[in-house]
């Protein structure tokens, strides 16, 4: 054989040895725009243009992420990567899923196909899905939730089917996801809160999102057998109502969400099942006042959310009554809420946040809440009135003013204080002076009265101690015959000859109206009504 022949051959055995080892790293058949990592057996694919999924990549490996790519579907290669535990094919193309597409994936964990443009699952698209515990489907254009789509996955754990177009829940859609402890069916079409058969077969969940939906109310007991959850999120959900049975059952709840919708009042007698919540979000409803004991009942309330609600004027004495264990309250961004009377936030000893912002207030009580105990005060965006009513709130900020957490307070009247910050204007530019100069003379004035007063009756017991003494004993021994008593000292002789002792002080002269007639008029005085 030639030399040539020979090194032709050697040639043609490197070549293959090559491939075979770049076929053992993935390197071969990993496609531009991919990482594929033979050792931590992964591939994620970057932006890109894919439309099919890429054939020949390690059959080995355990996580695909195809994100921001064209797929349009998922073919059979998928089968070829049976030890797949994490697959990511979110923002893609894909109209569909086919049939049994993960029919031998047992050991898929999560599976990510939001944000593509699925219209359809059914009962034979999840079958094979034994281990999954995650399974995100927001942002697709599915409109049904078929009769027990769901139970091939038992061990399902979270399920995402938010920002669809679901407008119809098979009562049985959800059967067999004995697991599941979150479920997101916001941003839907729903009009009405799904059957409650759905949510028997959820005992174990723990978070539902319902928001962006239209329900305009919930039926009595809708969630009586989510005896477990802890969060419900109801947020844009189009309620205009929440009856007192609404709510019934749900013994273990956290958190709330109900902003957002239409409610014109707060659903007080719907809160008196809430004994455990901690955490509400009530802004933006329709509701003009907060009456007294709006959310007696919340006795664990420790965050409360309640901004921008537009028509809100009012928060009533005593609206937080019963819900003692407040620490956040923030009110703010209601555009028209003025009266926060004196004792609106009385009994909240535990306050230590509170966010006034943004609202219609032009001045506070010094009462309102323990102020100096807040670790958070934002009082900003308010037209104060920067008079000598909040002369208390100037000191309060000064006093705060090295920590830093208190919000700067801008006056907005009068207009020669305007945009000025609170706790920079000089005391008398607060219009104190006036005030408190007229305040100490008027003081001044009764102390004066008071002391000439009581020198006057002092002076006059002294002079009179005798004929008082006297008196005192003509009452206690005489009693009954008091009359009598009396008639021996007549008016005249009373009035003309004063008794011994007392002629120092003319009676008159001491201004007592009851000696200043003569004659007939005045009358002795019994010692009772001294
Ligand atoms: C799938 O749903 C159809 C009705 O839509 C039903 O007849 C069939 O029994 C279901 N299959 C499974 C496995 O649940
Ligand atoms: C509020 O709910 C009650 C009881 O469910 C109902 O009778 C009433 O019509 C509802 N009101 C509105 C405005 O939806
Ligand atoms: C109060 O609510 C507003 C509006 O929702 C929000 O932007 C702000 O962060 C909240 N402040 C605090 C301290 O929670
Ligand atoms: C408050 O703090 C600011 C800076 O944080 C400072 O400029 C200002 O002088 C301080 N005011 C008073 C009264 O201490």
């Amino acid at each position: 054989m030639s030399l040539a022949h020979h090194l032709g051959l050697f040639l043609g055995l490197c070549l293959v040895l090559l491939a075979r080892l770049q076929m053992a790293r993935g390197l071969a058949n990993c496609p531009t725009g991919c990482e594929c990592d033979d050792d931590t057996l992964m591939v994620n694919c970057g932006e890109g243009t894919l439309d099919v999924l890429p054939i020949a990549l390690n059959p080995a490996i355990q996580r695909l992420v195809i994100k921001n790519n064209k797929l349009k579907t998922i073919d059979s290669s998928m089968q070829f990567y049976a030890q797949l535990t994490f697959l990511d094919l979110s923002f893609n193309d894909m109209v569909s899923i086919p049939e049994r597409s993960f029919a031998y994936h047992a050991k898929l964990q999560e599976l990510h196909l939001d944000h593509n443009k699925i219209g359809q699952v059914s009962n034979r698209t999840f079958q094979g899905l034994s281990t999954i515990s995650v399974l995100n489907l927001r942002g697709n254009l599915i409109a049904e939730l078929e009769y027990r789509t769901f139970s091939p996955m038992g061990k399902l754990a979270e399920l995402n089917l938010g920002q669809n177009r679901i407008s119809h829940i098979d009562p049985h859609a959800l059967d067999g996801l004995v697991n599941l402890r979150v479920l997101y069916l916001d941003d839907n079409t729903l009009t009405t809160v799904p059957d409650e058969l759905t949510f028997q077969a959820l005992p174990s969940l723990a978070e539902l999102y319902l928001g962006t939906n239209s329900f305009m109310t919930i039926p009595s007991g809708a969630f009586q057998d989510l005896k477990g959850l802890t969060l419900l999120d109801l947020r844009g959900a189009g309620l205009h109502n929440i009856s007192e049975d609404a709510l019934k059952g749900l013994e273990a709840l956290r958190s709330m969400d109900l902003s957002d919708n239409r409610l014109v009042t707060i659903p007080t007698a719907a809160f008196q099942k809430l004994g455990r919540l901690e955490e509400l979000n009530i802004g933006q409803n329709d509701f003009e006042m907060i009456s007294s004991g709006a959310f007696a009942g919340l006795r664990e309330l420790r965050h409360l959310e309640l901004t921008g609600a537009q028509r809100l004027r009012r928060v009533e004495s005593g609206a937080f009554t019963g819900n003692s264990n407040l620490e956040h309250l923030n009110l703010s961004s209601n555009k028209q809420l003025s009266e926060l009377p004196a004792t609106a936030l009385g009994g909240l000893p535990h306050l230590s946040t509170v966010v006034l912002k943004a609202n219609q207030l032009s001045t506070l009580d010094e009462g309102l809440v323990p102020w100096a105990d807040l670790q958070t005060l934002d009082l900003s965006e308010n037209p104060f009135v920067c008079d000598c009513r909040l002369l208390w709130l100037r000191h309060l900020l000064l006093s705060r003013n090295s920590s830093g957490q208190y919000a700067p307070v801008m006056c907005a009247y009068p207009s020669a204080l305007r945009d000025l910050p609170l706790a920079q204007l000089a005391e008398p530019l607060l219009g104190c002076a006036h005030g408190a100069a007229s305040k100490q003379a008027i003081i001044g004035i009764l102390v004066v009265v008071c002391a000439a007063l009581i020198t006057t009756l002092a002076l006059l017991l002294y002079t009179c101690r005798r004929r008082i003494r006297e008196l005192l004993k003509g009452h206690s021994a005489l009693g009954r015959k008091e009359r009598e008593y009396q008639k021996t000292f007549s008016d005249e002789e009373y009035m003309a000859r004063p008794p011994p002792g007392c002629g120092g002080v003319h009676p008159a002269a001491g201004g007592y109206p009851y000696m200043a007639g003569h004659g007939g008029s005045g009358r002795p005085i019994p010692v009772t009504e001294l």
